[in-house]
């Protein structure tokens, strides 16, 4: 655990990685292709990674309004708590800013460009965000090193490239002796971790934590919150994290509280809304 993670080789693949991927230019065809629009207002100098105006989301022919009429901008290297009842939103806003899915209203950009009209948004989700959930979602047939390494197929390394930066990984989130464990012979903290690894396959920008100790007990909770909190801090990335536990947000530079499908409180523009 008390292995750096910001290693200078993660450090160099992550510049050169970005760079490669066009991610940072609003204007390259990597993420626009014909489909994507362009806000105009939106020009590269503008600092926001996530921008959500109005995003509405329903479900099961509009029966069911899981987001109604969310406005967010998130800045590069923001650690965000978003917490809020069961059923508020959580999730669903999550699988909009990582493209699992779409809003069936208003407009969410990505570094100015459109998520929606992503032309490749598998490659949005494997090279721009990692994502760690509450119950791990590792591959059981799959050893903690080969799990890890499922992500990076979407990049060109070589299979010795690809083993090197697993093990690294796994080293760093202090895995070094599980690396051909099955998921099933490690602990819930354990998967966790070699999810956290996971997620770090590509040197992602942002991570997408929903509710991540929501399965570990206090401990393990814990340690796995200390662990995605020195990635935030040693990486740089932007993290947003779902959480219930008030004493986990409070680790947060930005609380964002949600109810029924729309943002109630944000520590960050101080709107408050009954
Ligand atoms: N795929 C889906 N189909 C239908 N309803 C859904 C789906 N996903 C979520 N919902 C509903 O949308 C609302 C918000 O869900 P969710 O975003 O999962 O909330 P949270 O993560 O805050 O618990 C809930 O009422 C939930 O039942
Ligand atoms: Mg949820």
């Amino acid at each position: 655990m008390s292995e750096n993670i910001g290693a200078e080789k993660t450090e160099e693949h992550a510049e050169k990685s970005k760079s490669e991927r066009g991610f940072s230019d609003p204007t390259s065809n990597h993420l626009s292709g014909p489909a994507t629009t362009l806000d105009t207002k939106t020009g590269p100098s503008l600092p926001y990674l996530f921008e959500a105006v109005g995003i509405a989301k329903k479900f099961e022919d509009g029966q069911v309004h899981a987001l109604r009429g969310v406005n967010l901008r998130v800045m590069a290297g923001e650690f965000i708590a978003v917490t809020g009842p069961s059923g508020c939103g959580k999730t669903t806003l999550l699988q909009m800013l990582g493209a699992l899915d779409r809003p069936t209203k208003g407009t969410l950009l990505y570094r100015g460009n459109s998520i929606p009209d992503l032309r490749d948004p598998w490659r949005y989700r494997a090279l721009e965000i990692g994502f760690i959930f509450q119950a791990f979602h590792l591959l059981p047939t799959f050893t903690a090193l080969e799990n890890v390494q499922i992500p990076m197929f979407e990049n060109h390394l070589s299979a010795a490239e690809r083993k090197d930066r697993a093990v690294g990984l796994l080293k760093s989130v202090g895995l070094k002796n599980r690396l051909d464990h099955f998921p099933a012979k490690l602990s819930g903290g354990e998967r966790q971790r070699v999810a956290i690894a996971r997620s770090l396959a590509n040197s992602p920008s942002v991570l997408l934590a929903d509710e991540p100790t929501g399965n570990l007990d206090s401990e393990n909770a814990h340690l796995i919150l200390e662990l995605i909190a020195r990635l935030h801090h040693e990486q740089n990335m932007t993290l947003v994290l779902v959480t219930h536990d008030i004493g986990i947000a409070q680790r947060a530079s930005r609380i964002i509280q949600m109810k029924d499908g729309r943002i109630v409180t944000d520590s960050e523009s101080i709107i408050v809304r009954k």
